[in-house]
C-alpha cells in the first residue's frame, strides 16, 4: 500500500547507470503481472545505449527526460500471442504498472511514457529497436536514481464510488 500511495512519475535522474541485476528485476516484476487467460503477450526491450535513449525525444514530444536516464524498458505486445483477443494492452499496462510499482519501491524513479496507440510513436520505435513488425511497443519506461522529490498525490474521489446501481 505505501508503493502504491506515494509513487509519483519521475522526469529527472543522477547519471549513475542502474544495475544490470535490477534492470532484471523489474522486467521480472513486469512478467508477474495478471493478464487474460495467463497469455503474457508480451516482450521487454531493456535499453541502456545512449544513442538509443537519446533519440526517442526526436519523435515523441513528452519525452524528453530520455536524455538524462540512464535506462529504460521498453513494454511491448504481440497480439500473435493472444489467446484471448484483444486483451493485449490491458495485459501490457498491467505488466508496466508492476514496473512503476517495482522501480519506486526499489527507490528508483520511472515514468510511464505512452507510445501505442499512436502510430508517429509505434513506428519510429519499432525502427530504433529493430523490433519485428508484429512487435507492438506499448509503452517506454526509463528508470534511474531520482534526481527530483515528488509528493505524493491524493486523488481520492468518493464522487466516483457507485454502490450496486449508479
Ligand atoms: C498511458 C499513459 C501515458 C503517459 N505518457 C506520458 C508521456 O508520454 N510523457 C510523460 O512525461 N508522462 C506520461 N505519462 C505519465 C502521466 O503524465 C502521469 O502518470 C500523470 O500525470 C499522473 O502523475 P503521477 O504518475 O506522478 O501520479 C503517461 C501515463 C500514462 C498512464
Amino acid at each position: 500500500m505505501k508503493a502504491i500511495y506515494t509513487r509519483r512519475s519521475i522526469r529527472k535522474y543522477a547519471p549513475e547507470p542502474v544495475p544490470r541485476d535490477m534492470l532484471r528485476d523489474f522486467v521480472r516484476a513486469g512478467m508477474n503481472a495478471p493478464s487474460a487467460g495467463d497469455q503474457q503477450p508480451w516482450h521487454f526491450v531493456v535499453v541502456t545505449e545512449r544513442s538509443l535513449l537519446d533519440a526517442v525525444p526526436s519523435f515523441h514530444p513528452h519525452a524528453k527526460m530520455l536524455l538524462e536516464a540512464p535506462a529504460a524498458i521498453v513494454v511491448c505486445g504481440e497480439p500473435a500471442l493472444e489467446k484471448h483477443k484483444g486483451y493485449w494492452v490491458q495485459d501490457c499496462s498491467a505488466a508496466t504498472q508492476n514496473i512503476l510499482l517495482a522501480a519506486h519501491a526499489k527507490g528508483l524513479g520511472a515514468v510511464w511514457v505512452g507510445i501505442y496507440p499512436k502510430e508517429e510513436r509505434v513506428k519510429p520505435l519499432q525502427k530504433l529497436l529493430e523490433l519485428p513488425t508484429q512487435v507492438i511497443p506499448l509503452a517506454l519506461v526509463p528508470v534511474g536514481i531520482p534526481a527530483e522529490r515528488v509528493p505524493p498525490a491524493n486523488r481520492f474521489d468518493p464522487a466516483r464510488i457507485h454502490r450496486n446501481r449508479w
